[in-house]
């Protein structure tokens, strides 16, 4: 399986620790998704990533962030000068949502229930963690957080205090690969970077 031995080693990536998630049974995504992707990063991160559900890549990897939002992710996080292993790295949903479109799965938001019932998740994931600064990209991942629907627009790049956890809204890198306009693009990208590196410096 892909299950990793958990060890006394902090540092040892939580990844396969929450292996009972793909027993998961709290909303009915798992019925159409190939596996439930866990979030990854070690223990010891003072800074998490949150994004939305896996995509297809990730449904059928079993890895976060592995297809082409993970680029534009890794994009941001240069520019920002971070590694992901530095980060965990997480979606507010964790199972693939999709419908088929002839040969191609295409992503469907979740719906509140399904963020709602997969909240279950984060929770354990924030109380193991308890990240100095969360990094919310897009408007679900910050709903999820928040527990009711927000406007990504209120928020975007102002760091505010979430209990005792800053939290950072940004855009969802999937929205950079929506957009045709170049420039927009690129304030896109490096609106991400900004906000993961404002994110950092409030976390150390
Ligand atoms: N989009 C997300 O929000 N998460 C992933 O893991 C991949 C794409």
């Amino acid at each position: 399986g892909k299950s990793v031995a958990v060890t006394a080693d902090s540092a040892q990536p939580i990844r396969g620790e929450l292996s009972v998630l793909e027993r998961c049974r709290r909303c009915g995504l798992w019925e159409n998704a190939t596996q439930a992707v866990p979030g990854e990063g070690p223990t010891t991160a003072r800074m998490m990533l949150l994004g939305e559900q896996p995509g297809d890549h990730e449904d059928l990897a079993g890895r976060i962030f592995v297809g082409p939002a993970g680029q534009v992710l890794d994009q941001a996080l240069q520019r920002a000068g971070l590694d992901r292993d530095q980060l965990y790295v997480s979606n507010a949903v964790k199972h693939f949502k999709w419908e088929g479109r002839g040969r191609q799965r295409l992503h469907i938001s979740p719906s509140p229930a399904e963020v709602q019932a997969c909240g279950h998740w984060l929770r354990e994931e924030l109380a193991q963690l308890e990240p100095a600064v969360i990094v919310t990209l897009g408007a679900t991942a910050l709903t999820a957080l928040l527990g009711s629907k927000a406007r990504l627009a209120d928020f975007l790049s102002k760091p505010f205090l979430w209990g005792q956890t800053w939290v950072m809204a940004t855009w969802h890198p999937s929205y950079a690969l929506r957009v045709e306009n170049a420039a927009r693009r690129e304030e896109i990208v490096s609106g991400i970077a900004q906000a993961l590196q404002m994110g950092w410096q409030l976390a150390n």
